[in-house]
């Protein structure tokens, strides 16, 4: 990522100390919009993924463009119930008598990944009465996630998510409400319009029998080369050809390029090559960079060799692995340097973990008149507290 700083960020970087991460508002307030149009103009509903993105400080602003949120578990649910209100869906591959008790005081969709699952579980579930509505994910066999191979893909072989096709007609289809598939990952419109597609073809019979179909997440839609247009008409067809409510639970299309990572360098080691170590760390603060595995993009930066300096870009704990990648600067690094990664925001602070003591970066947003506003900073009761 060779692109500039944005000015009003060159501006408010000496107010962000470091590691932070920092949304950007107007970034933001442009996805959610974005969200807002594909929801009117479609006609669905639009629910966020907090799995991948939950930040109580944003919700005011998103809850304005969306339906609710959509949860794996217990406390993501309770979170989604207490802080962003609206619609609250759950989706757990498997549920305890006790943790589905407490996930029905703080939701009002459930779906179930397995026939066996709903027989256990939907008298508890329809005792609540209409209002709880309930949802059956199905593999609809359509292998799309652009990212990670099988480590992405819900319809892996031997993956074990979704009721697969020869075991639909053992569902109590009277009970279901909504029908729940999930198999995109950062895909552009032609993987949406593909899956939806693919589900009116193959999967009519099962579609006759709900009220909604969910298309899960992994929607990109606010990924630069998503034709937005194209996903509003495969929707309105799919809604026309079977008269039911479609939803759409994305995270990362809700956040995608609407933040940073803020760090700065503290050392700089030689080994063969330059090695620059940073005071944030991929194996604590960006997970996904080792478990995708991807080189996240760096403004000022540029692929190793394209300027003249190369070097790897690495963190500060015990891990050897704990490299960020290897990157390439019009002048060396050297001690103080801030560096800013982009795309930071999903699967981003909620993956974190302080391995080593490592602290956890601020939590900060970057308004629209320049002022960078400190949500939360964590200190050590934040590890202590996590060790018993
Ligand atoms: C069932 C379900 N819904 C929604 C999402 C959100 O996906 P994304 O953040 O890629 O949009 C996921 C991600 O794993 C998921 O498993």
């Amino acid at each position: 990522m060779t692109t500039a700083l944005p000015p009003y960020l060159i501006t408010a970087l000496p107010q962000i100390s470091t590691p932070a991460y920092v949304v950007d508002m107007a970034l933001l307030k442009r996805n959610m919009a974005v969200a807002a149009h594909i929801r009117a103009t479609a006609g669905c509903r639009v629910l966020l993924a907090t799995k991948s993105f939950a930040l109580p400080a944003v919700f005011p602003l998103m809850r304005e463009s969306l339906d609710g949120t959509t949860a794996s578990g217990t406390h993501e649910a309770r979170l989604g119930w207490e802080e962003f209100g609206k619609e609250v869906h759950v989706f757990s591959p498997a549920y305890t008598p006790d943790n589905l008790a407490e996930l029905l005081g703080f939701s009002d969709h459930i779906y179930f990944n397995s026939a066996d699952q709903i027989r256990r579980f939907l008298p508890a579930v329809k005792a609540i009465g209409p209002d709880m509505k309930v949802g059956v994910r199905i593999n609809p066999g359509y292998s799309r996630a652009t990212l990670g191979g099988h480590l992405y893909d819900p319809c892996s072989p031997r993956s074990r998510f979704g009721v697969l096709r020869k075991d639909l007609e053992s569902l109590p289809w009277d009970d279901i409400d909504i029908l729940h598939v999930h198999s995109l990952c950062e895909a552009l419109h032609d993987g949406s319009v593909g899956l939806i597609d693919h589900v009116a073809r193959e999967f009519a019979p099962c579609i006759r029998r709900v009220r909604a179909v969910n298309f899960g997440g992994g929607h990109f839609i606010n990924k630069s080369g998503y034709d937005v247009e194209a996903l509003i008409r495969a929707i309105h067809d799919f809604r026309s050809a079977f008269g039911v409510e479609v939803i759409l639970e994305p995270g990362s299309g809700l956040v995608v390029d609407a933040g940073y990572l803020v760090a700065t360098v503290l050392d700089v080691v030689h080994n063969e090559t330059d090695v620059v170590i940073l005071d944030t760390s991929a194996s604590c603060h960006m997970p996904d960079v080792l478990e995708v595995p991807y080189t996240p993009p760096l403004f000022g930066a540029a692929k190793p060799g394209e300027f003249p300096h190369t070097c790897i870009l690495a963190g500060n704990t015990c891990m050897t692995g704990d490299i960020i990648g290897e990157y390439s600067f019009e002048k060396p690094l050297k001690p103080g340097d801030r560096l800013v990664f982009g795309d930071m925001l999903q699967y981003s602070f909620v993956k974190n973990n302080t391995f080593n003591g490592t602290p956890l970066p601020d939590l900060a947003l970057l308004h629209e008149d320049g002022q960078c506003e400190i949500v939360r900073r964590f200190g050590y009761d934040d590890f202590r507290g996590r060790l018993g």
